[in-house]
């Protein structure tokens, strides 16, 4: 991670030039500040990506400035400066919010670790807020071996691993949103963030902040920087779903992006580079909307690299029976197998299914509570008004996050010093930690369960 800005705090005018030049060294840019007071003026007033400080400074020291931080709710990562055997400060600082600490004096590579270290982590709580909300959507695969169908999965297959732009058609309820996610798992990216944006569901006047964050200070209201959907793209892929629902203007902006890969957040005149796969979808036909108004023509010609159009769930009938089944399975009923009677599937069959599979898992949900159970027949699957019962939440499954596994590598990385600092007295250690004897012995237990400690 490069060309960050970092702002470094401490009173000694010499320790200051020289985290600046190993900084620049790194890549980023650096503002300092003598103090605490000083810091919070710098910060309040510029994007500021990490917060390097000295712990023991006139005015206002370190912890004052990582409370005040933290009490303006700023999550800007703060790694702290501390002298050997002062590791009481150091416990005290991480209680306060700091997220490592580096033992003065220090060379490059351990500044260097600590700066990624923090970077990362930052990155990470980002796009685990992001990562935990996407699995709450959940998504199935694509189920159906219908000849239209398999010529999308082909295509798919095709165009998954190169970085072109796609332009999805189709219906409304035929799968677009499962093909963008499709070609993005089938793409070198699959690794990185897949961000859907909702063009027709985001009021126009937010659409662009959303899309391109703000710095602070952009507008009224913007007191805090906004990290946008292009950003969080970065290295992976944006889904610009309902394209010909995007302002004129922005369109107009979005066609810059692409063509030059780089944005800038509204209210600031920093150039970000990126690298982003986009895939947009519309259920309009695109060259209709083209010659409507609707969608500027070159943009088109620009996200059109490659097309797939999904086909109507009408126009391959014999995809029903496998996708019934498969929504069966999904709201938690046990399998059909033949249970399903062949009238009602051949009622299905003729159906026209103006909302194509959406429609057709409405239906499907629906007849299941109106059975309570037991065996689907022709009343259950009542084709006319739409009754969609309220969808339960599925709950977040719960592993070890990769911010979890930091913070613990952080904690233990904090006892072991602790510990040597102490000579290996545990008592002394725990003191030193600010923490009770029990709960040394219990992590210890946790981090060295090798170790007979007693
Ligand atoms: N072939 C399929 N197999 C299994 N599930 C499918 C299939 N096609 C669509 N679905 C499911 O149907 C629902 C609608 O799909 P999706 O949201 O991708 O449609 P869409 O084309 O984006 O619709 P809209 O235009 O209304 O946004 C989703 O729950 C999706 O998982
Ligand atoms: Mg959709």
């Amino acid at each position: 991670m490069k060309d960050k800005q970092i702002l470094v705090v401490d009173d000694e005018p010499k320790m200051r030039r020289v985290l600046e030049i190993m900084l620049q060294k790194m890549g980023h840019r650096v503002l300092a500040a003598g103090n605490g007071r000083e810091a919070l003026t710098i910060y309040q007033g510029s994007t500021v990506d990490l917060v390097i400080t000295d712990l023991r400074m006139p005015e206002m020291d370190g912890i004052e400035l990582l409370a005040a931080l933290r009490a303006q709710e700023s999550d800007v990562p703060v790694v702290v400066i501390t002298a050997h055997g002062t590791i009481e400060t150091a416990v005290a600082a991480m209680k306060h919010g700091a997220c490592d600490y580096i033992l003065r004096p220090f060379d490059v590579d351990v500044l260097e670790l600590a700066v990624q270290r923090a970077l990362n982590g930052a990155e990470m709580v980002r796009q685990n807020t992001f990562l935990k909300q996407e699995l709450n959507r959940g998504w199935d695969a694509f189920i159906g071996t219908s000849e239209p169908m398999r010529a999308v999965y082909d295509l798919i297959r095709r165009v998954g691993p190169s970085k072109a732009s796609v332009l999805i058609t189709g219906e409304t309820g035929t799968g677009k949103e499962l093909a963008a996610r499709a070609i993005h798992n089938a793409s070198p990216r699959r690794d990185r963030l897949f961000v859907p944006i909702n063009c027709a569901a985001i009021p126009a006047d937010i659409l662009e902040s959303e899309l391109f964050g703000y710095e602070k200070g952009a507008f009224t209201g913007a007191v805090k920087e906004r990290v946008g959907k292009f950003e969080l793209a970065d290295g992976g892929t944006i889904f610009l779903d309902e394209l010909t629902e995007m302002p004129l203007g922005l369109q107009a902006k979005l066609l810059r992006v692409l063509q030059e890969n780089t944005i800038e957040r509204l209210g600031g005149n920093r150039v970000i580079n990126l690298d982003i796969r986009i895939i947009a979808a519309t259920n309009r036909d695109p060259l209709e909307a083209v010659r409507d108004g609707k969608l500027r023509e070159d943009l088109y010609y620009r996200v059109n690299v490659i097309s797939v159009d999904l086909p109507p769930l009408r126009k391959r009938p014999e995809d029903i029976a496998g996708l019934v089944e498969h929504f069966v399975i999904k709201h938690g009923y046990s399998p059909l197998g033949a249970k399903l009677p062949p009238a009602v599937l051949d009622r299905l069959m003729a159906y026209a299914w103006p909302g194509n599979v959406r429609e057709l898992e409405n239906m499907v949900e629906r007849a299941l509570i109106l059975s309570g159970g037991g065996v689907l027949d022709e009343a259950h699957f009542l084709l006319g008004p739409k009754v969609v019962p309220a969808a339960s939440a599925p709950d977040g499954s719960k592993s070890l996050s990769p911010l979890t596994q930091a913070v613990e590598g952080l904690e233990a990385r904090l006892i072991d010093e602790a510990l040597a600092q102490a000579g290996g007295n545990k008592a002394r250690a725990a003191a030193l930690l600010d923490i009770s004897e029990r709960t040394l012995w219990y992590k210890l237990k946790k981090y060295h369960p090798d170790q007979n400690s007693e």
